[in-house]
């Protein structure tokens, strides 16, 4: 769990909750899958989402068990991802653990992530409230669909363009966070301009995080951040600082053949990694997380200004200044 002082005396108590529901057991049971979901629930993760989600809904008086019901359902969604995540990027560690994939063979990965899809709509349909279960339910058609048009890259061999580049990251990661953000906000019963400002706070820094997790791909420590760095380009995947490295170096052979899943050697990815490190790609990069950060502390500017709103003040400084 991400740790400052202040959001640990808000919400540390209720996340050890959260992770107790995660695994927790029902009707008959694959033993498998109990071993699969306790695996990925102790092996920790900073809990960001959920998180949000529980500061949400501490604008109002939510129902407790609902608040952790719901905030359950997002982190299962966003391990469920993961499962499936490092099945497709062929990773091997997460948490600094081995993947399910790492030990599985694809079909009993593939069949672990749809169980916690749906264990994940059920802890949703806890908080009985068909607005809720409705974002949740297009959140994970948009988080599919991003997937496969990453995976796809459109059909095409060329890198996308910054506008398709975002239009991914909004539907794999910044989706769920809004969506996270959106539902606590619904399960307070807070007024309809306070649910948009806290859908747009999760949106903005959905794309700061998953920019810095661009970067941290390129920068990123392997131990700190427990899972592999430099995978993006051997996937053929170009995130941010790629595609801003090409604007000076549009026809640089070496990276074109990656984007074009050419397989390119280990020695043509390191030497391509070194390049793009070194460019102000990186920088830029930065900075640009650092304005979407900005954007989704703006966005709060309906919510009350209390404890809860200045925790999410901080999560949006950290999103965009972590290394891990
Ligand atoms: C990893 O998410 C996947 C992305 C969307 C970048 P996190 O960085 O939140 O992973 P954990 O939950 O802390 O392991
Ligand atoms: C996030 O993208 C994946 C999902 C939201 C499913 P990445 O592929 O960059 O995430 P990491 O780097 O493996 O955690
Ligand atoms: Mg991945
Ligand atoms: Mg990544």
């Amino acid at each position: 769990m991400i740790k400052t002082a202040e959001i640990n005396e808000l919400v540390a108590s209720d996340i050890k909750q959260v992770e107790e529901k995660m695994r927790e057991v029902v009707g008959e049971h694959n033993e498998t899958l109990t071993l699969a979901i306790d695996h990925l629930v102790n092996a920790g993760g900073k809990r960001l989402r959920p998180i949000i989600t529980l500061l949400s809904t501490r604008f109002n008086k939510a129902d407790h068990q609902k608040a952790i019901a719901l905030a359950a359902a997002v982190e299962m969604l966003h391990t469920a991802t993961l499962v499936h995540d490092d099945l497709i990027d062929n990773a091997l560690f997460r948490r600094g653990h081995p993947t399910l994939n790492a030990n599985w063979t694809p079909n009993a990965t593939v069949l672990t992530g749809d169980y916690m899809f749906a264990r994940s709509s059920g802890f949703a349909a806890e908080t009985d409230d068909v607005r809720i279960i409705k974002i949740f339910s297009n959140t994970l058609m948009t988080i599919v669909n991003g997937e496969l048009h990453q995976f796809f890259n459109n059909g095409h061999s060329a890198p996308p363009s910054q506008e398709e580049y975002f239009q991914r990251i909004y539907a794999k990661t910044a989706s769920l966070f809004a969506a996270g953000a959106e539902t606590g906000a619904i399960l307070a019963a807070l007024p309809e301009t306070q649910v948009r400002a806290l859908h747009d706070y999760g949106y903005y820094l959905g794309m700061a995080f998953q920019i810095m997790d661009d970067i941290l791909d390129f920068q990123g420590d392997e131990a700190r951040l427990g899972k592999p760095v430099a995978n993006d380009l051997r996937q053929g995947i170009a995130t941010l600082p790629v595609l801003l490295f090409l604007e000076d170096s549009p026809d640089h052979p070496l990276v074109l053949k990656a984007v074009a899943k050419q397989y390119p050697t280990d020695a043509e990815i390191e030497q391509v990694v070194a390049e793009i490190r070194a460019s102000g790609g990186i920088q830029e990069s930065l900075d640009k997380a650092r304005r979407l950060a900005r954007q989704a502390q703006e966005a709060l500017t309906p919510l009350p200004d209390n404890k809860y709103r200045r925790a999410l003040l901080d999560i949006a400084d950290y999103s965009a200044a972590r290394d891990i």
